[in-house]
Protein backbone atom coordinates (compact mmCIF):
# COMPACT_ATOMS: atom_id res chain seq x y z
CA UNK A 1 0.00 0.00 0.00
CA UNK A 2 1.45 3.49 -0.73
CA UNK A 3 0.99 6.01 1.76
CA UNK A 4 1.43 9.92 1.83
CA UNK A 5 1.61 10.94 5.65
CA UNK A 6 1.56 14.53 5.62
CA UNK A 7 2.34 16.55 9.38
CA UNK A 8 3.45 19.89 10.41
CA UNK A 9 5.57 18.14 12.66
CA UNK A 10 7.64 15.37 12.45
CA UNK A 11 10.86 14.19 15.26
CA UNK A 12 13.40 14.44 14.94
CA UNK A 13 13.59 17.11 12.71
CA UNK A 14 11.15 19.28 14.44
CA UNK A 15 8.89 18.88 17.53
CA UNK A 16 6.38 21.01 20.06
CA UNK A 17 4.60 18.20 21.50
CA UNK A 18 3.31 14.37 20.76
CA UNK A 19 1.80 14.36 17.29
CA UNK A 20 6.09 14.37 16.55
CA UNK A 21 6.51 11.31 18.15
CA UNK A 22 3.57 9.77 16.42
CA UNK A 23 4.67 10.90 12.96
CA UNK A 24 8.48 10.06 13.32
CA UNK A 25 7.10 6.67 14.33
CA UNK A 26 4.56 5.38 12.34
CA UNK A 27 5.49 5.69 9.33
CA UNK A 28 8.50 3.19 10.52
CA UNK A 29 5.84 0.92 11.84
CA UNK A 30 4.12 1.02 8.37
CA UNK A 31 7.12 0.21 6.17
CA UNK A 32 8.06 -2.35 8.52
CA UNK A 33 4.36 -3.97 8.01
CA UNK A 34 5.43 -3.45 3.97
CA UNK A 35 3.92 -0.38 2.94
CA UNK A 36 5.70 2.83 0.88
CA UNK A 37 5.58 5.81 3.03
CA UNK A 38 6.36 8.92 1.95
CA UNK A 39 6.30 11.66 5.16
CA UNK A 40 5.67 15.73 4.04
CA UNK A 41 6.37 17.89 6.75
CA UNK A 42 7.64 22.13 6.63
CA UNK A 43 11.41 22.83 6.28
CA UNK A 44 11.57 25.36 8.87
CA UNK A 45 14.36 27.41 9.22
CA UNK A 46 15.14 25.38 12.94
CA UNK A 47 15.91 22.34 10.85
CA UNK A 48 19.76 21.15 10.58
CA UNK A 49 20.41 20.17 7.28
CA UNK A 50 23.67 18.67 7.63
CA UNK A 51 22.67 16.79 10.66
CA UNK A 52 20.02 15.23 8.76
CA UNK A 53 21.40 15.23 5.48
CA UNK A 54 19.12 17.05 3.74
CA UNK A 55 19.34 16.86 0.15
CA UNK A 56 17.80 19.86 -2.57
CA UNK A 57 15.55 17.95 -4.93
CA UNK A 58 16.81 19.51 -8.50
CA UNK A 59 14.62 17.54 -10.78
CA UNK A 60 11.65 19.02 -8.58
CA UNK A 61 13.27 22.74 -8.95
CA UNK A 62 11.04 25.53 -8.19
CA UNK A 63 6.94 24.86 -7.40
CA UNK A 64 5.09 27.97 -8.26
CA UNK A 65 1.97 27.86 -5.93
CA UNK A 66 -0.80 30.53 -5.31
CA UNK A 67 -1.44 31.66 -2.28
CA UNK A 68 -3.72 34.56 -1.48
CA UNK A 69 -3.12 36.09 -4.79
CA UNK A 70 0.62 36.17 -5.22
CA UNK A 71 2.60 32.96 -6.47
CA UNK A 72 5.04 31.95 -4.41
CA UNK A 73 7.55 28.79 -4.61
CA UNK A 74 8.26 26.39 -2.76
CA UNK A 75 10.76 23.46 -3.72
CA UNK A 76 11.91 20.20 -1.99
CA UNK A 77 14.58 18.65 0.14
CA UNK A 78 14.62 14.99 1.08
CA UNK A 79 16.13 13.04 3.61
CA UNK A 80 15.09 9.93 5.47
CA UNK A 81 13.76 9.18 8.59
CA UNK A 82 16.87 8.28 11.16
CA UNK A 83 16.57 4.23 11.31
CA UNK A 84 14.41 3.73 8.76
CA UNK A 85 14.01 3.59 4.36
CA UNK A 86 11.20 6.02 4.87
CA UNK A 87 11.76 8.96 2.69
CA UNK A 88 10.84 12.74 4.29
CA UNK A 89 10.23 15.44 2.16
CA UNK A 90 10.51 18.88 3.39
CA UNK A 91 8.65 21.69 1.60
CA UNK A 92 10.92 24.76 1.50
CA UNK A 93 9.21 28.20 1.49
CA UNK A 94 11.22 30.35 3.15
CA UNK A 95 8.69 33.22 3.45
CA UNK A 96 6.48 31.03 5.10
CA UNK A 97 8.41 28.42 7.42
CA UNK A 98 11.95 30.81 8.32
CA UNK A 99 9.75 32.10 11.39
CA UNK A 100 11.82 31.00 14.52
CA UNK A 101 9.07 28.94 15.54
CA UNK A 102 6.61 26.40 14.12
CA UNK A 103 3.54 27.72 14.81
CA UNK A 104 3.01 31.68 14.66
CA UNK A 105 0.06 34.07 15.60
CA UNK A 106 0.93 35.91 12.42
CA UNK A 107 -1.76 36.53 10.33
CA UNK A 108 -1.15 34.82 8.00
CA UNK A 109 -0.91 31.64 9.95
CA UNK A 110 -3.52 30.15 7.28
CA UNK A 111 -1.30 30.97 4.33
CA UNK A 112 1.43 28.98 5.94
CA UNK A 113 -0.46 25.41 5.76
CA UNK A 114 -2.68 26.20 2.63
CA UNK A 115 0.66 26.46 0.79
CA UNK A 116 2.25 23.80 2.76
CA UNK A 117 -0.93 21.62 1.79
CA UNK A 118 -0.78 22.55 -1.76
CA UNK A 119 3.06 21.76 -2.49
CA UNK A 120 2.28 18.68 -0.98
CA UNK A 121 -0.31 17.39 -4.44
CA UNK A 122 1.97 19.48 -6.59
CA UNK A 123 4.79 17.26 -5.51
CA UNK A 124 2.71 14.39 -6.42
CA UNK A 125 1.68 15.40 -9.48
CA UNK A 126 5.74 15.96 -10.54
CA UNK A 127 6.71 12.61 -9.00
CA UNK A 128 4.21 11.08 -10.94
CA UNK A 129 3.03 9.42 -8.11
CA UNK A 130 -0.84 8.33 -6.83
CA UNK A 131 -0.62 7.37 -3.18
CA UNK A 132 -4.07 4.62 -1.94
CA UNK A 133 -4.01 6.89 0.97
CA UNK A 134 -2.58 10.62 2.13
CA UNK A 135 -3.08 10.37 5.78
CA UNK A 136 -3.60 14.29 7.26
CA UNK A 137 -2.72 15.07 10.79
CA UNK A 138 -4.35 17.61 13.02
CA UNK A 139 -5.42 21.33 11.77
CA UNK A 140 -3.25 22.02 9.48
CA UNK A 141 -3.85 19.78 6.75
CA UNK A 142 -7.48 19.95 7.02
CA UNK A 143 -7.82 21.94 3.57
CA UNK A 144 -6.01 19.15 2.28
CA UNK A 145 -8.66 16.58 1.42
CA UNK A 146 -10.93 19.23 -0.08
CA UNK A 147 -8.19 20.29 -2.49
CA UNK A 148 -8.17 16.89 -3.20
CA UNK A 149 -11.26 16.76 -4.37
CA UNK A 150 -12.23 20.08 -5.77
CA UNK A 151 -9.13 22.32 -7.03
CA UNK A 152 -7.16 19.50 -7.52
CA UNK A 153 -10.37 17.00 -9.20
CA UNK A 154 -9.09 17.59 -12.60
CA UNK A 155 -6.09 15.40 -12.18
CA UNK A 156 -6.87 11.57 -12.98
CA UNK A 157 -3.40 10.89 -10.98
CA UNK A 158 -5.32 11.35 -7.68
CA UNK A 159 -8.59 9.54 -8.72
CA UNK A 160 -8.34 6.55 -6.49
CA UNK A 161 -6.77 8.19 -3.65
CA UNK A 162 -8.21 7.88 -0.60
CA UNK A 163 -7.61 10.33 2.70
CA UNK A 164 -7.63 9.46 6.36
CA UNK A 165 -7.65 13.08 8.90
CA UNK A 166 -6.11 12.04 11.79
CA UNK A 167 -7.47 14.41 15.35
CA UNK A 168 -4.73 14.70 17.41
CA UNK A 169 -6.70 17.63 19.58
CA UNK A 170 -10.47 19.21 19.29
CA UNK A 171 -8.63 22.25 20.94
CA UNK A 172 -6.75 23.51 18.12
CA UNK A 173 -8.96 23.93 15.31
CA UNK A 174 -7.58 26.24 12.70
CA UNK A 175 -9.97 29.03 12.80
CA UNK A 176 -9.65 32.18 10.41
CA UNK A 177 -11.70 34.76 8.89
CA UNK A 178 -12.98 34.62 5.40
CA UNK A 179 -10.39 35.80 4.21
CA UNK A 180 -9.00 33.04 4.09
CA UNK A 181 -11.68 31.76 1.47
CA UNK A 182 -9.66 33.69 -1.19
CA UNK A 183 -5.84 32.76 -0.33
CA UNK A 184 -6.72 29.70 -0.65
CA UNK A 185 -9.06 29.60 -3.71
CA UNK A 186 -11.79 27.95 -1.98
CA UNK A 187 -14.86 28.01 -3.98
CA UNK A 188 -17.62 30.42 -2.01
CA UNK A 189 -20.36 27.54 -2.35
CA UNK A 190 -18.57 25.67 -0.15
CA UNK A 191 -18.92 28.62 2.65
CA UNK A 192 -22.38 29.03 3.86
CA UNK A 193 -23.95 28.90 7.60
CA UNK A 194 -23.53 25.04 8.57
CA UNK A 195 -21.50 24.94 5.43
CA UNK A 196 -18.65 21.86 5.22
CA UNK A 197 -16.00 25.12 5.68
CA UNK A 198 -18.17 27.07 7.90
CA UNK A 199 -17.93 27.27 11.99
CA UNK A 200 -18.68 29.98 13.82
CA UNK A 201 -18.71 32.23 11.18
CA UNK A 202 -15.00 31.71 10.16
CA UNK A 203 -13.43 28.85 8.16
CA UNK A 204 -12.10 25.68 10.13
CA UNK A 205 -9.74 24.07 8.44
CA UNK A 206 -10.62 21.19 11.62
CA UNK A 207 -14.66 20.71 10.57
CA UNK A 208 -13.23 21.06 6.67
CA UNK A 209 -10.71 17.87 7.01
CA UNK A 210 -13.44 16.15 9.16
CA UNK A 211 -16.14 16.64 6.25
CA UNK A 212 -13.75 15.97 3.40
CA UNK A 213 -11.68 13.21 4.21
CA UNK A 214 -13.22 9.26 3.68
CA UNK A 215 -12.20 8.06 6.87
CA UNK A 216 -11.77 9.85 10.15
CA UNK A 217 -9.88 8.61 13.77
CA UNK A 218 -8.62 10.09 16.53
CA UNK A 219 -5.81 8.66 19.24
CA UNK A 220 -7.67 7.00 21.74
CA UNK A 221 -10.61 4.75 22.06
CA UNK A 222 -12.01 6.97 24.67
CA UNK A 223 -11.35 10.07 23.20
CA UNK A 224 -13.00 8.85 19.58
CA UNK A 225 -16.10 8.45 22.22
CA UNK A 226 -15.57 11.24 23.83
CA UNK A 227 -15.71 14.10 21.31
CA UNK A 228 -19.18 12.69 20.48
CA UNK A 229 -20.41 15.04 22.80
CA UNK A 230 -20.26 18.64 23.74
CA UNK A 231 -18.45 18.27 26.66
CA UNK A 232 -15.35 17.03 24.32
CA UNK A 233 -16.27 18.49 21.29
CA UNK A 234 -15.20 21.84 21.15
CA UNK A 235 -18.29 22.85 19.17
CA UNK A 236 -17.75 20.12 16.71
CA UNK A 237 -19.17 17.28 18.21
CA UNK A 238 -21.96 17.77 15.97
CA UNK A 239 -19.74 17.65 13.14
CA UNK A 240 -18.27 14.39 14.27
CA UNK A 241 -22.09 13.00 15.00
CA UNK A 242 -22.90 13.30 11.55
CA UNK A 243 -20.09 11.27 10.48
CA UNK A 244 -19.90 8.51 13.81
CA UNK A 245 -19.63 5.91 11.31
CA UNK A 246 -16.85 6.95 10.02
CA UNK A 247 -14.62 7.38 12.80
CA UNK A 248 -12.23 5.51 14.74
CA UNK A 249 -9.81 5.29 17.69
CA UNK A 250 -6.63 3.99 17.59
CA UNK A 251 -4.27 4.61 20.31
CA UNK A 252 -0.69 5.62 19.74
CA UNK A 253 2.03 3.55 20.52
CA UNK A 254 5.47 4.15 22.09
CA UNK A 255 8.51 4.02 19.84
CA UNK A 256 10.67 1.93 22.02
CA UNK A 257 14.03 2.15 20.02
CA UNK A 258 13.62 5.86 21.76
CA UNK A 259 12.22 5.44 24.57
CA UNK A 260 13.41 2.77 26.71
CA UNK A 261 15.49 2.77 30.05
CA UNK A 262 16.82 -0.31 29.04
CA UNK A 263 19.08 1.56 26.09
CA UNK A 264 17.75 4.84 26.02
CA UNK A 265 20.59 6.59 24.55
CA UNK A 266 19.95 10.15 26.97
CA UNK A 267 19.76 8.09 30.34
CA UNK A 268 23.53 7.88 32.49
CA UNK A 269 22.24 4.37 33.80
CA UNK A 270 20.75 1.45 31.90
CA UNK A 271 18.21 -0.10 33.45
CA UNK A 272 14.51 -2.93 32.76
CA UNK A 273 11.97 -4.75 34.92
CA UNK A 274 15.04 -7.52 35.64
CA UNK A 275 17.29 -5.07 37.73
CA UNK A 276 15.53 -1.73 39.01
CA UNK A 277 19.17 -0.61 40.73
CA UNK A 278 19.81 1.72 37.70
CA UNK A 279 16.70 3.72 38.33
CA UNK A 280 17.41 4.64 41.66
CA UNK A 281 21.13 5.61 40.44
CA UNK A 282 19.64 7.56 37.92
CA UNK A 283 17.43 9.01 40.27
CA UNK A 284 20.25 10.39 42.21
CA UNK A 285 22.29 11.91 38.92
CA UNK A 286 18.98 14.00 38.73
CA UNK A 287 18.58 15.20 41.87
CA UNK A 288 22.39 16.29 41.64
CA UNK A 289 21.89 17.44 38.26
CA UNK A 290 18.90 19.52 39.64
CA UNK A 291 20.90 20.66 42.80
CA UNK A 292 17.75 18.87 45.31
CA UNK A 293 19.12 16.83 48.18
CA UNK A 294 18.97 13.06 47.77
CA UNK A 295 16.40 10.60 50.06
CA UNK A 296 15.83 7.24 48.83
CA UNK A 297 12.49 6.88 50.45
CA UNK A 298 11.03 10.40 49.28
CA UNK A 299 9.37 9.89 46.35
CA UNK A 300 10.18 11.82 43.32
CA UNK A 301 6.90 13.44 40.95
CA UNK A 302 7.97 14.55 37.26
CA UNK A 303 5.44 16.71 35.21
CA UNK A 304 6.54 16.92 31.78
CA UNK A 305 3.94 19.22 30.15
CA UNK A 306 2.88 22.09 27.77
CA UNK A 307 1.98 24.66 30.28
CA UNK A 308 -1.52 25.10 29.26
CA UNK A 309 -5.53 24.31 30.66
CA UNK A 310 -5.86 21.59 28.38
CA UNK A 311 -2.92 19.51 30.69
CA UNK A 312 -4.52 20.72 34.08
CA UNK A 313 -2.22 23.24 35.17
CA UNK A 314 -5.39 25.23 36.75
CA UNK A 315 -6.36 22.77 39.40
CA UNK A 316 -2.36 22.16 39.98
CA UNK A 317 -2.72 25.46 40.99
CA UNK A 318 -5.72 25.30 43.48
CA UNK A 319 -3.72 22.00 45.16
CA UNK A 320 -0.68 23.53 44.90
CA UNK A 321 0.09 24.81 48.77
CA UNK A 322 -1.39 21.15 49.65
CA UNK A 323 0.67 19.28 47.24
CA UNK A 324 3.36 20.77 48.24
CA UNK A 325 3.13 20.17 52.12
CA UNK A 326 3.53 16.43 50.78
CA UNK A 327 6.37 14.70 51.98
CA UNK A 328 7.82 14.89 47.99
CA UNK A 329 10.29 16.34 45.94
CA UNK A 330 9.02 17.64 42.51
CA UNK A 331 10.61 18.19 38.99
CA UNK A 332 8.83 20.58 36.95
CA UNK A 333 9.64 20.46 32.94
CA UNK A 334 7.50 22.62 30.35
CA UNK A 335 6.56 25.96 29.17
CA UNK A 336 3.39 27.71 27.93
CA UNK A 337 0.80 30.09 29.11
CA UNK A 338 2.74 33.31 31.41
CA UNK A 339 0.52 32.01 34.32
CA UNK A 340 1.31 28.75 34.63
CA UNK A 341 5.12 29.32 34.20
CA UNK A 342 5.09 31.63 36.90
CA UNK A 343 3.36 29.55 39.42
CA UNK A 344 5.54 26.80 38.61
CA UNK A 345 8.59 29.48 38.55
CA UNK A 346 7.14 30.65 42.77
CA UNK A 347 6.83 27.33 43.96
CA UNK A 348 10.31 26.65 43.04
CA UNK A 349 11.53 29.55 44.55
CA UNK A 350 9.40 28.96 47.72
CA UNK A 351 10.26 25.56 48.20
CA UNK A 352 13.99 25.49 47.59
CA UNK A 353 15.19 21.85 47.60
CA UNK A 354 11.86 20.26 47.38
CA UNK A 355 10.57 21.47 43.59
CA UNK A 356 12.74 22.18 40.52
CA UNK A 357 11.16 24.04 37.25
CA UNK A 358 12.73 24.49 34.00
CA UNK A 359 10.30 26.39 31.75
CA UNK A 360 11.75 25.86 28.66
CA UNK A 361 11.88 22.45 26.15
CA UNK A 362 14.54 20.08 27.12
CA UNK A 363 14.35 16.50 25.19
CA UNK A 364 17.47 15.19 27.46
CA UNK A 365 16.19 16.06 30.66
CA UNK A 366 12.28 14.89 29.25
CA UNK A 367 14.13 11.70 29.73
CA UNK A 368 16.04 11.73 32.56
CA UNK A 369 12.63 13.11 34.62
CA UNK A 370 10.83 9.65 33.09
CA UNK A 371 13.98 7.47 34.61
CA UNK A 372 14.22 9.14 37.65
CA UNK A 373 10.89 10.14 38.68
CA UNK A 374 9.27 8.05 40.87
CA UNK A 375 5.91 8.98 40.15
CA UNK A 376 4.97 11.00 36.93
CA UNK A 377 1.48 13.11 36.92
CA UNK A 378 -0.56 14.18 34.46
CA UNK A 379 -3.91 15.61 35.35
CA UNK A 380 -5.03 16.46 32.05
CA UNK A 381 -8.91 17.89 31.83
CA UNK A 382 -8.65 16.22 28.19
CA UNK A 383 -6.02 14.09 27.10
CA UNK A 384 -6.63 13.01 23.12
CA UNK A 385 -4.01 10.19 24.03
CA UNK A 386 -1.05 11.55 25.81
CA UNK A 387 2.36 9.37 25.39
CA UNK A 388 4.44 10.75 28.60
CA UNK A 389 2.18 8.28 30.86
CA UNK A 390 2.72 5.82 28.27
CA UNK A 391 6.47 5.95 28.53
CA UNK A 392 6.55 6.68 32.20
CA UNK A 393 4.83 2.97 32.53
CA UNK A 394 8.22 1.68 30.61
CA UNK A 395 10.57 3.44 32.96
CA UNK A 396 8.65 2.23 36.05
CA UNK A 397 7.69 5.37 36.87
CA UNK A 398 3.90 5.53 38.50
CA UNK A 399 1.45 7.44 36.56
CA UNK A 400 -0.81 9.89 38.60
CA UNK A 401 -3.36 10.68 36.20
CA UNK A 402 -6.68 12.10 35.07
CA UNK A 403 -9.40 8.93 33.91
CA UNK A 404 -9.90 10.97 30.72
CA UNK A 405 -9.21 9.64 26.70
CA UNK A 406 -5.92 7.98 26.19
CA UNK A 407 -4.92 7.92 29.80
CA UNK A 408 -8.10 6.29 30.88
CA UNK A 409 -7.20 4.05 28.16
CA UNK A 410 -3.79 3.02 29.65
CA UNK A 411 -3.85 3.94 33.42
CA UNK A 412 -5.47 1.76 35.74
CA UNK A 413 -6.09 2.32 39.29
CA UNK A 414 -4.16 0.31 41.54
CA UNK A 415 -6.52 0.48 44.62
CA UNK A 416 -9.84 0.11 42.77
CA UNK A 417 -8.90 -2.78 41.00
CA UNK A 418 -7.46 -4.37 44.47
CA UNK A 419 -10.96 -3.43 46.10
CA UNK A 420 -11.56 -5.76 43.15
CA UNK A 421 -9.24 -8.35 44.06
CA UNK A 422 -6.94 -7.72 40.92
CA UNK A 423 -3.60 -6.65 41.46
CA UNK A 424 -2.62 -5.72 37.80
CA UNK A 425 -2.91 -1.86 38.63
CA UNK A 426 -0.36 0.37 37.09
CA UNK A 427 -1.11 3.81 38.59
CA UNK A 428 -3.46 6.13 40.37
CA UNK A 429 -6.59 7.47 38.59
CA UNK A 430 -9.34 9.95 39.25
CA UNK A 431 -12.46 11.10 37.61
CA UNK A 432 -13.27 14.79 39.08
CA UNK A 433 -11.67 17.20 37.88
CA UNK A 434 -11.03 19.43 40.93
CA UNK A 435 -8.26 20.33 42.81
CA UNK A 436 -9.27 18.55 45.73
CA UNK A 437 -9.19 15.11 43.75
CA UNK A 438 -5.81 15.95 42.09
CA UNK A 439 -4.54 16.82 45.75
CA UNK A 440 -5.92 13.06 46.89
CA UNK A 441 -4.97 11.17 44.62
CA UNK A 442 -1.17 12.54 44.62
CA UNK A 443 -1.52 11.56 48.26
CA UNK A 444 -2.78 8.50 47.71
CA UNK A 445 0.45 7.67 45.78
CA UNK A 446 2.68 9.45 47.79
CA UNK A 447 1.46 7.38 50.71
CA UNK A 448 1.97 3.88 48.73
CA UNK A 449 5.49 4.44 47.91
CA UNK A 450 6.62 3.62 51.57
CA UNK A 451 5.28 0.04 51.06
CA UNK A 452 8.02 -1.34 48.74
CA UNK A 453 6.57 -4.98 47.71
CA UNK A 454 3.24 -3.07 47.09
CA UNK A 455 5.24 -0.22 44.67
CA UNK A 456 7.51 -2.77 43.14
CA UNK A 457 4.80 -4.80 41.79
CA UNK A 458 2.90 -1.44 40.60
CA UNK A 459 6.25 -0.58 38.51
CA UNK A 460 6.13 -4.12 37.05
CA UNK A 461 2.81 -4.12 36.02
CA UNK A 462 3.69 -1.11 34.07
CA UNK A 463 7.10 -2.04 33.06
CA UNK A 464 5.48 -5.30 31.42
CA UNK A 465 3.03 -3.14 29.27
CA UNK A 466 3.47 -3.35 25.46
CA UNK A 467 2.20 -0.30 23.81
CA UNK A 468 4.27 -1.05 20.61
CA UNK A 469 3.03 0.75 17.33
CA UNK A 470 3.62 -2.38 15.36
CA UNK A 471 0.42 -3.20 17.06
CA UNK A 472 -1.60 0.37 16.35
CA UNK A 473 0.53 0.11 12.61
CA UNK A 474 -1.55 -2.98 12.17
CA UNK A 475 -5.12 -1.16 12.71
CA UNK A 476 -4.57 1.95 10.62
CA UNK A 477 -3.54 -0.37 8.06
CA UNK A 478 -7.39 -1.61 8.55
CA UNK A 479 -8.26 1.80 8.06
CA UNK A 480 -6.14 2.71 5.12
CA UNK A 481 -8.35 -0.56 3.76
CA UNK A 482 -11.38 0.20 4.44
CA UNK A 483 -10.61 4.44 3.41
CA UNK A 484 -9.70 2.78 -0.55
CA UNK A 485 -12.82 0.57 -0.36
CA UNK A 486 -15.10 3.24 0.24
CA UNK A 487 -13.02 6.15 -2.16
CA UNK A 488 -13.44 3.01 -5.10
CA UNK A 489 -17.18 2.93 -4.38
CA UNK A 490 -17.89 6.47 -4.76
P1 LIG B 1 0.91 16.82 23.79
O1 LIG B 1 1.20 16.38 22.41
O2 LIG B 1 -0.51 17.13 24.04
O3 LIG B 1 1.81 17.91 24.26
P2 LIG B 1 1.84 14.13 24.58
O4 LIG B 1 1.90 13.49 25.91
O5 LIG B 1 1.19 13.38 23.50
O6 LIG B 1 1.20 15.58 24.78
O7 LIG B 1 3.31 14.40 24.05
C1 LIG B 1 4.19 15.32 24.57
C2 LIG B 1 5.57 15.04 24.03
O8 LIG B 1 6.33 16.25 24.10
C3 LIG B 1 6.34 14.01 24.81
O9 LIG B 1 7.29 13.37 23.98
C4 LIG B 1 7.05 14.88 25.86
O10 LIG B 1 8.19 14.26 26.38
C5 LIG B 1 7.39 16.09 25.05
N1 LIG B 1 7.50 17.34 25.80
C6 LIG B 1 6.48 18.11 26.27
N2 LIG B 1 6.97 19.22 26.86
C7 LIG B 1 8.32 19.13 26.77
C8 LIG B 1 9.39 19.98 27.20
N3 LIG B 1 9.15 21.11 27.83
N4 LIG B 1 10.65 19.57 26.93
C9 LIG B 1 10.87 18.41 26.28
N5 LIG B 1 9.92 17.58 25.86
C10 LIG B 1 8.66 17.94 26.09
C1 LIG C 1 -1.96 15.78 20.87
C2 LIG C 1 -2.64 15.34 22.15
C3 LIG C 1 -1.97 14.19 22.84
C4 LIG C 1 -1.55 13.12 21.85
C5 LIG C 1 -0.70 13.75 20.76
C6 LIG C 1 -0.25 12.73 19.72
O1 LIG C 1 -1.04 16.76 21.03
O2 LIG C 1 -2.78 16.42 23.05
O3 LIG C 1 -2.85 13.62 23.78
O4 LIG C 1 -0.81 12.11 22.51
O5 LIG C 1 -1.43 14.73 20.09
O6 LIG C 1 -1.33 12.06 19.13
Amino acid sequence: MKIVFVSSEVFPFSKTGGLADVTGALPKALSSLGCEVKIFTPKYSSIDEDKFGLKYNWKIGEMPIRVNSIIRSAHLHQALLPDSNVEVNFIDCPHYFFRGQIYTEHPDEDERFILFSKAVLETLQRFNWAPDVIHCNDWQTGLLPLFLRDNYNWDKLFENTATLYTIHNMGYQGKFSTSTLLSAEIRSGFYFPGGPVEFEDSVSFMKTGILFSDIINTVSKTYAQEILTPEYGAGLDGVLRERKDDLYGILNGADYSTWDPAHDKHLPYHYSSNDLSGKLKNKKFLLEHLKLPFAEDIPLIGIISRMVHQKGFDIVTGASTDLMNLDAQWVILGNGLSEFENLIRSLSKKYPGKVSAYIGYNNELAHLIEAGADIFLMPSKYEPCGLNQIYSLRYGTVPVVRKTGGLADTVHDWHHLKSLGDESGTGFTFDDYSSYTLYTTVKRSVETFPDKSTWHKIQMNGMKKEYSWETSAKEYLKLYQKAVEKRRNI
